[in-house]
């Protein structure tokens, strides 16, 4: 790669655990806690090579916040494919968009095959009180928060029943529940949705049958419902059975579908409804929530699916290369009206991606009114996401924090204790500062978008997608 930013697509130089980072800046001083994130670590093996950023071995990364004092580490995830990684110096377990040579592993590729990565790079979550690294593929592995080694295999999803999961659980605000779809390939497959209490007690609370499953990273909730987004990227169950070519590529792309919204409600499991939609494509659901007679459902959409191509190493490599860009829209779903419809507004035109907001106190609320993301100054529009917005709901109102040769990841907002106003907190963005070739965890004034201390990590962190901050401090 010659892009500025190839360096984020590389090697992790090793494993480390560092006392105290240095930073710059002030950090505030109620700040405690451990941001833990996730992703890739390695995107080589010996001399084969990942092909898609949605592929690599997991890595996970802690930043530990008590007092002025940042602690880090970083651990590689111990999951079968890095096993096998570090055993055989060769790729054994496929991937999102990469498979393990076909001379090895010739015809015993399936999507239940135990040659399907567990290699859980893509987000964390603490559920049922277990600290658990998640991957699209239904496996988890537990880890201790501050060691951050892995403690072992946690399959909640499997004993759901299916083959791939969304890595975005969403959380009852009231219970903690946790509720999740995994989906099940089969002549017949279905969506099955279940949940999670914090005594780690599981149930089942519905099956929606689907003859094509779509492609889901994720699933919205409000107040009452689970929202299924079926986008129209398709797969046929027996070509995942055949798996004649990566997972990812035996979707298809049929707008002619729509995308469809199913309704469940989830105290009961009962469908409530399927509305039509004109079709579009979307990673990330944001936030749901009822009024009057609609169900209103705020995600970053795409008009189609070209974003997975765009992700490939091979286009991410070239630097005239522009990401399509996702756009924060609404849609209303009219749930208790004779209409069929889901109407689409954008309530912005600017890239964001990688959305967040205050979960914590505004899921499922319809008074939340600030989403931050990563986005694309539009004057350095090729390559890779190179600032951190903030938009407002719902008219889309725009700030950014932009620095030259700079590439934040996802912006991971924590509010100030007793806080009155929904933005009075900080954002935790790690950025890969291209001329250093090093990262930095940056830590943004949430209101006024600038920054108030960077923390330096001595090595360069490789593009990550997601994580959370857990409010527990540790021993780090
Ligand atoms: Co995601």
């Amino acid at each position: 790669m010659t892009v500025p930013y190839a360096v984020g697509f590389t090697m992790t130089p090793g494993e480390v655990a560092m006392d105290a980072l240095a930073v710059q800046g002030n950090l505030p001083s109620w700040l405690a806690g451990t941001l833990i994130r996730n992703g890739p670590g390695a995107f080589q093996i010996g001399s084969q090579s990942y092909r898609h950023w949605f592929d690599g071995l997991a890595m996970l990364h802690r930043f530990t916040f008590q007092g002025s004092r940042v602690s880090y580490a970083n651990r590689y995830l111990q999951s079968k494919s890095y096993l096998g990684a570090k055993e055989t110096g060769t790729i054994t377990h496929a991937e999102f968009a990469t498979d393990p040579p076909r001379t090895r592993f010739e015809r015993v590729m399936a999507v239940l095959s135990p040659h399907v990565t567990d290699s859980a790079k893509v987000n964390v979550a603490k559920i049922a009180g277990r600290y658990l690294a998640l991957a699209e593929t239904p496996i988890q592995l537990e880890f201790d928060v501050q060691t951050l080694q892995t403690v072992g295999r946690f399959n909640y999803e499997q004993r759901a029943v299916g083959q791939m999961t969304t890595v975005h659980p969403q959380f009852d605000p009231a219970n903690k529940w946790a509720y999740n779809v995994v989906t099940r390939y089969h002549a017949v497959s279905h969506y099955n949705l279940y949940r999670i209490a914090e005594s780690g007690q599981m149930q089942r609370l519905a099956a929606v049958r689907a003859m094509q499953p779509a492609y889901m990273h994720s699933f919205g909730m409000s107040e009452r419902y689970l929202i299924l987004t079926e986008f129209p990227l398709v797969v046929n169950s027996i070509d995942l059975l055949l798996w004649r070519k990566p997972y990812i590529e035996n979707f298809r792309w049929e707008p002619e579908r729509g995308t469809p919204f199913t309704i469940i409600d989830r105290l009961t499991g009962e469908v409530v409804g399927r509305f039509d939609c004109d079709p579009f494509f979307a990673f990330h659901h944001v936030n749901a929530f009822e009024q009057q007679d609609e169900l209103i459902v705020d995600l970053v959409s795409y008009d189609d699916a070209s974003i997975i191509q765009s992700y490939y190493l091979q286009r991410l490599s070239d630097p005239a290369n522009e990401l399509p860009i996702g756009t924060l829209r609404r849609y209303r779903v009219p749930i208790r009206t004779k209409h069929s419809r889901v109407k689409e507004e954008i309530i912005s035109e600017a890239c964001l991606e990688l959305p967040r907001f205050d979960y914590e106190r505004y899921n499922t609320r319809r008074d939340y009114r600030y989403v931050y993301g990563c986005g694309i100054h539009p004057e350095h529009r090729a390559g890779f996401y190179n600032q951190i917005v903030k938009g407002r709901i719902p008219n889309g109102n725009l700030q950014t924090w932009h620095e030259a040769g700079c590439y934040p990841g996802e912006p991971v907002f924590v509010g100030r204790p007793d806080r009155n106003d929904e933005d009075d907190g900080v954002l935790l963005s790690v950025v890969l500062d291209a001329v250093s070739g090093t990262s930095f965890l940056l830590v943004l004034d949430a209101q006024a978008l600038e920054e108030i201390a960077r923390v330096e990590v001595p090595h360069p962190i490789l593009f990550g997608y997601h994580g959370e901050f857990f409010g527990e401090p540790v021993n780090g």
